[in-house]
């Protein structure tokens, strides 16, 4: 038996693409509020577009979703059918800070929390909880430009400061910010930032991620002094690079393509700067702001657990001709010994066990898997049954590599798959893209009565969890 008895099974969702009710009990608008789901999104979540309001006629996926606001008693009496032992969602800002900044917090906002959290508690599912995940108040991104300025390390950690206080003893653990590292790649989804004409773009984005890890790190501080047992990680957008060939050159690209991503991981668990930044920020002609003190921060306050999301392995080539594969929040270069996803996405369980080994070695922290699935089509047979067996296959072979890696050492909390009931992808705002095993009756347009259905996949991870990772078949 390879799982440590008290394994961590689960699934995830993230506020911003379950709860919908965009502006209800007060919440304000988030970023991702004004990201519509047609032509003009990739060039908003780009930060190429900046939203200045909303587009009449554009369909906005989060404003509804799956309507998880009003129907989490009934879906979080499913996970407790399947015998979830943690649940890993985000608390959207602002229903807690409307605008961001206010002095007092939105009580309705804490309430709803409060109350989804004793939910989860009243069947002794753990909550696992991100604080920000793709979803800064617009009143930030309007008054500061979000985390492009300094401010916003005050306004996180006020916030940060509240959940702790409010939600003591119904939350221990507690994520950062999700996928930080996607900042780099998807700007205005990943911290709010739009760019202005002639910006240094890299400039801009490493300020932002500066700003992010010092508040990161206050926010774990915080949240030690709050209640010693508050468990706090970091979470990656992970997935290992292979290089293409075993061409010298080739090596050297993955590597830099590895450390472009794990740079922030390496700041979060390590508590400093790792030493190849000097030349990256060099050669990007990045000239980082830190402030007395910042640095002291990052070395007294590093994270408990490293947490990542795993998709996909990645390539990288010497080569820039090479052609690419698409992929979790990147694009790498297309490895011929892999099949894909209906999105494209290179699927590969023994990268699991290979990227669990070695964050394991880089870290010598525990590690949680936060996020892994398949995005796929499903459909409803004639009977209402959803045969969802090319979920259950993907899920099979990662949790034998997830139990290998175990064998090998690896010292790993749980696993949340991601979506464990149907809502909005967040790269392409589809809902045709479903990764639960419970189904949602909604389309990309929106339509749909929101009524829940079970698929195969659903009494399937139901006995795996009761076996504690035994019976895969
Ligand atoms: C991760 C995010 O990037 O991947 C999730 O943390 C996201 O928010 C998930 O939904 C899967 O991506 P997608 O685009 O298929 O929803």
């Amino acid at each position: 038996m390879s799982f440590p008895k008290d394994f961590l099974w689960g699934g995830a969702v993230a506020a911003n693409q379950c709860e919908g009710a965009y502006l209800e009990d007060g919440k304000g608008l988030t970023t991702v509020d004004m990201i519509p789901h047609g032509e003009k999104r990739m060039y908003v979540k780009m930060g190429d577009m900046y939203p200045v309001e909303m587009i009449e006629g554009e369909n906005y996926p989060s404003h509804e979703a799956i309507d998880f606001y009003h129907h989490y008693k009934e879906d979080i009496a499913l996970f407790a059918e399947m015998g979830f032992k943690t649940f890993r969602t985000s608390i959207a800002w602002a229903r807690i800070f409307p605008n961001g900044d206010e002095e007092e917090p939105n009580e309705a906002g804490i309430q709803f929390y409060k109350s989804m959290f004793e939910e989860c508690k009243k069947y002794g599912i753990e909550p696992l909880v991100t604080l920000c995940h793709f979803d800064v108040p617009m009143g930030l991104v309007r008054k500061y430009d979000s985390w492009k300025s300094r401010e916003m390390i005050d306004c996180f950690t006020k916030y940060a400061r509240v959940c702790f206080e409010r939600f003591d003893g119904l939350v221990k653990y507690w994520l950062t910010f999700n996928e930080i590292n996607i900042l780099l790649h998807s700007p205005f989804s990943g911290a709010g930032i739009s760019f202005k004409k002639g910006e240094n773009r890299e400039q801009v984005k490493y300020q932002a991620a500066h700003h992010e890890l010092v508040a990161s790190a206050l926010v774990t501080k915080i949240a030690h002094e709050i209640n010693p047992d508050n468990q706090v990680g970091c979470m990656l957008a992970g997935g290992q690079f292979y290089p293409y060939s075993c061409k010298p050159e080739d090596i050297w690209a993955a590597m830099n393509k590895d450390r472009e991503n794990l740079m922030f991981i390496d700041v979060q668990a390590r508590g400093y700067y790792p030493s190849y930044s000097k030349r990256l920020f060099k050669e990007k002609n990045i000239h980082l702001e830190i402030e007395d003190g910042d640095l002291e921060i990052l070395k007294q306050y590093p994270v408990d657990f490293v947490s990542f999301s795993y998709y996909q392995s990645r390539c990288a080539s010497s080569d820039p001709e090479m052609s690419m594969a698409d992929g979790n929040v990147m694009k790498s270069v297309k490895n011929p010994y892999l099949q894909t996803s209906e999105w494209g996405w290179q699927i590969d369980p023994l990268g699991l066990r290979i990227t669990l080994n070695s964050l394991y070695d880089r870290y010598q922290k525990p590690l949680f898997i936060v996020e892994n699935g398949l995005g796929a089509k499903d459909v409803i047979e004639e009977a209402g049954t959803i045969q969802d067996d090319y979920r259950i296959d993907y899920l099979r072979e990662h949790i034998k590599a997830m139990s290998d890696a175990i064998e090998d050492g690896v010292d790993l909390l749980g696993y949340t798959t991601w979506g464990c009931i149907d809502l909005v992808a967040a790269s392409t705002g589809e809902m045709s893209k479903r990764y639960g095993f419970i189904y949602v009756d909604k389309d990309d347009q929106g339509n749909g009565t929101l009524k829940r259905m079970k698929k195969k996949s659903f009494e399937w991870y139901k006995k795996v969890i009761a076996s504690n990772g035994e019976e895969l078949d």
